[in-house]
């Protein structure tokens, strides 16, 4: 087992790395890529560079309250595990090992309707609460029976994914060859390498069953829908603003609208009835420079108006970029590839070694600006790029 204790990991990037070395390179690129020429990906962490802190100097915070609330649950730190599919491929059971490590540190675990553990297990994995992410592979019958299931399963909110109408273009995952490997025909004979030159990952990938099929997408009167599958069936899953309040509906608890860029989305998605917004750009996976999400935050957070929260997921990698968006009005965040690398390094100490990172992180910076909640954390805390302010400007005076 990978040692990920201080201190040979220090942040999310030392986690990154050890994931690298443990995973196969076609498993590491499925979770590290991102769409097209990676543009968004990479403004997604860079856009938290341009915001300054304006810290409150001579003020003593001897504690610092990282709690708050998601749409009335509580959570002891401002940030959640984001959904994040086949988390099965990174480590035996991962999906269950992520959201046991949440639940201990006191935040929801988010699953995805494409995950290789049943949704029961995870839920009881978990001491905390469990939200669903819902897909609408397979079609409304599949999803109105993962629905009933979510609901008996103690699942409190759904997350739909708005921004999936068509997968978008991996091209990491075309080059290592994920379509010949998931076929496992002839052709994947020239990817084989890259597996087996990872044997620790793969004795426990072949000790975890192997190749899993998605055993929350069940047909009715069919089985659990095989992995191989998956992207031809994303491209039938276009969620539109009717499905969404069909789901809502057929769920009958809180939804969020997961992948809001725009102020007239989030309004869509209030109109439809979200209790929740998240802004996000499905980790930079989807449509290659679209804004990165801190960068629409405010736009959102103005659109909607006080009459959903608003979350945000997208390029945070240290405690300072939860408290930066905490700052621009996100509620708060979710966390994505910070979680993946540590489980793909180390498994469910991965996971807790990146929720450790965030939070002391956090603490810190905290301490540093002179502010003893994250709920009070806001605008007075930090400065805009000079960029941001004179759109504003200029936008107020169109
Ligand atoms: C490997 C991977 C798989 C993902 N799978 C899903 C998914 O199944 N459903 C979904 O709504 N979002 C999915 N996402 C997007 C995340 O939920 C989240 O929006 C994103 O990871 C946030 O960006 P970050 O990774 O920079 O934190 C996935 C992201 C990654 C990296």
């Amino acid at each position: 087992m990978a040692n990920v204790a201080s201190p040979r990991v220090l942040n999310v990037a030392d986690l990154r790395r050890l994931a690298q070395r443990r995973l196969p390179r076609v498993v590491f690129d499925y979770i590290d890529g991102g769409a097209d020429a990676e543009v968004t990906l990479g403004e997604n962490c860079r856009v938290y560079d341009g915001i300054t802190f304006r810290p409150q100097h001579a003020v003593a915070t001897p504690t610092c309250d990282l709690s708050t609330t998601v749409l009335g649950t509580p959570v002891q730190v401002p940030f959640l595990l984001a959904p994040i599919g086949s988390s099965r491929m990174f480590w035996p059971r991962g999906e269950e090992v992520a959201a046991r490590e949440a639940g201990k540190a006191g935040t929801i675990y988010t699953l995805s309707t494409l995950s290789g553990c049943r949704l029961e297990d995870v839920k009881n994995a978990t001491s905390g609460p469990a939200w669903y992410q819902l897909y609408l592979v397979g079609g409304l019958d599949a999803a109105r029976a993962a629905i009933d299931r979510a609901r008996a399963a103690g699942f409190s909110a759904l997350a739909i994914t708005i921004d999936t109408p068509v997968s978008g273009l991996r091209e990491r995952d075309f080059r290592n060859g994920t379509k010949q490997l998931l076929e496992r025909g002839p052709g994947m004979l020239r990817y084989l390498p890259q597996v087996l030159s990872r044997p620790r990952w793969l004795a426990d990938f072949l000790g975890d069953g192997g190749l899993m099929s998605f055993p929350n997408i069940v047909v009715p009167g069919q089985g659990a829908h095989p992995y191989a599958d998956i992207t031809a069936a994303l491209e039938q899953t276009t969620v539109t603003w009717k499905d969404f309040e069909w789901i809502r509906k057929a769920w009958g608890g809180p939804v969020l609208a997961k992948g809001v860029l725009t102020g007239e989305d989030g309004r869509r998605a209030v109109d439809a009835g979200a209790a929740g917004v998240i802004v996000s750009n499905h980790g930079a996976r989807q449509l290659d420079c679209v804004s990165p999400t801190l960068r629409a935050l405010p736009e959102v957070v103005d659109a909607v108006n006080g009459r959903a929260e608003v979350l945000l997921d997208g390029g945070i990698r240290r405690g300072s970029d939860v408290a930066k968006a905490l700052c621009l009005g996100a509620k708060a965040v979710l966390v994505g590839r910070a979680y993946a690398y540590g489980l793909g390094a180390a498994g469910g100490p991965g996971v807790a070694r990146a929720i450790e990172i965030l939070r002391t992180d956090l603490i810190r910076t905290m301490k540093l600006l002179g502010c003893p909640s994250v709920r009070s954390l806001d605008r007075s805390y930090v400065d805009l790029p000079y960029a941001w302010q004179y759109e504003r400007r200029t936008a107020s005076a169109l």
